[in-house]
């Protein structure tokens, strides 16, 4: 892939500044726009929240892609990034899960969110910003104990940018992979959170328990509970105790 870095000291949020380029010049000339900052002024975290991130301590990072998927196949792009950071984080030695829809998870901890935002038009996927935030160097996280980071596991300090290059390897290797949607589901289900033990959910007002036994191709994730019934949901309609 043409990876375009930009990297910035100070911006808004860099999936907003990828947003304002003129993307489709970019994916004219093939090229794969990468936008990093040192700090965010509004990092946008998945619905309604912000992500908070110490001056060049974290990786802040977004990526612009045109995939020409199918609409119903956007899950894919999620999938492809949540592969690339778990395979990120194996290269140095740090064992991760992912927690659907949008974490990676050391252990019980939060180490990376993903903010994937998508611009569908006659039901193909025309623009995907990948929004990554992922918990590097940072080691105290005030207000936020289901926080981690790649130092805080093992003591290094990392340089951002051979991070940040890493990442960019795995994921033009699954990136690669997106017409293969059956490996990509099959590493996906192995390297999910919550798939091997019950776990309390709610939905509504309402808390069962239950294990994920998959994610469908439209990203929705599948429960049993300990009765046998299954159940589907979509984003944000169910919430994992964990
Ligand atoms: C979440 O877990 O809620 C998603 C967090 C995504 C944060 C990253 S940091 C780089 C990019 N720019 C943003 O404003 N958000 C994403």
């Amino acid at each position: 892939m043409n990876f375009e870095k930009i990297h910035l000291q100070e911006v808004d949020s860099t999936n907003d500044f990828i947003h304002r380029l003129e993307l489709n010049e970019f994916f004219a000339q093939n090229k794969v726009p990468v936008v990093s900052a040192d700090y965010q002024t509004s990092g946008k975290g998945a619905g309604q929240n912000t992500w908070q991130s110490i001056e060049k301590l974290n990786l802040l990072m977004s990526i612009a892609i045109n995939p020409l998927i199918k609409a119903k196949d956007q899950f894919l792009i999620s999938k492809i990034i949540s592969l690339s950071i778990v395979d990120l984080l194996k290269s140095y030695g740090i064992e991760s899960h992912i927690k659907w829809p949008n974490d990676i998870l050391v252990g019980r901890k939060k180490i990376a969110g993903i903010l994937i935002e998508n611009v569908v038009s006659s039901d193909i996927l025309s623009q995907s910003i990948i929004g990554i935030g992922l918990n590097t160097n940072q080691i105290y996280f005030d207000n936020l104990p289901k926080s981690i980071s790649m130092s805080f596991i093992t003591n290094i300090t990392y340089n951002l940018e051979d991070v940040q290059n890493k990442l960019l390897e795995h994921f033009e290797f699954w990136y690669n992979q997106i017409k293969n949607a059956d490996i990509i589901d099959n590493v996906y289900i192995s390297n999910l959170f919550g798939t091997n033990d019950f776990f309390e959910y709610k939905y509504k007002n309402d808390f069962f328990d239950a294990k994920i036994t998959n994610v469908d191709e439209f990203g929705r994730l599948m429960l049993e509970d300990r009765n046998g019934a299954k159940f589907v949901f979509n984003f944000k309609e169910v919430d994992m105790i964990y």
